[in-house]
């Protein structure tokens, strides 16, 4: 699949089948590809927390609330990112020029991460609603969590929405 059809076919899948379960070594390979990220002053500022089995069950929970991701039931396993210091050079950066790098690293990190499950054929769905007090206690951390990655297999009938995006034209202003 090139770039191009990447960006074109992945989408946040809500229905996922709960019988197939993405192995250790899949779930590696989002790690690498998440590991190859670009960050700010190469900080590298996150830690993922991978979770399968009990403690995927234990995860999803934290993320439904209030009728928000009801589908999390049937995900096997989750990437938790939890946020990290920044490297004494990022950190002079984000203090002198007024930036918040690590939101941004986190996210180049993620979207590495959720492309390369698309070209081994993975659902996955971002997740920003979550008992964010809940996951620290799961995992074991007192950092921020920033996002978690809802990770498996899309169900046969789940299929491809069209996109709904702004145009170029509001997104962009041409100089
Ligand atoms: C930071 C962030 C947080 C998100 N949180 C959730 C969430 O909690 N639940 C959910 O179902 N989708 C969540 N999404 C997925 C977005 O709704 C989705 O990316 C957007 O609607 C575009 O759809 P697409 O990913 O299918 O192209 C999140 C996405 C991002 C980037």
């Amino acid at each position: 699949m090139s770039y191009r059809e990447m960006t074109e076919t992945r989408q946040s899948c809500r229905a996922f089948d709960p019988a197939r379960i993405p192995g250790r070594d899949a779930l590696a390979q989002l790690l690498e590809a998440a590991r190859l990220a670009p960050s700010a002053c190469n900080s590298q500022p996150y830690h993922f927390y991978i979770a399968q089995g009990e403690t995927a069950r234990a995860v999803g929970k934290t993320t439904r609330s209030l009728g928000m991701n009801a589908f999390t039931v049937d995900v096997p396993a989750f990437f938790v990112i939890a946020e990290q210091p920044y490297n004494p050079s990022a950190a002079v950066g984000a203090r002198m020029k007024d930036q918040d790098y690590r939101a941004a690293d986190i996210g180049l990190a993620v979207s590495q991460l959720v492309y390369r499950a698309h070209e081994l054929g993975l659902a996955t769905c971002i997740l920003g609603w979550f008992d964010e007090k809940a996951v620290q206690r799961l995992v074991g951390t007192s950092a921020r969590v920033r996002l978690i990655v809802a990770v498996g297999y899309a169900k046969a009938d789940d299929a491809l929405r069209p996109k709904k995006r702004k145009t170029a034209e509001e997104l962009a202003t041409w100089l």
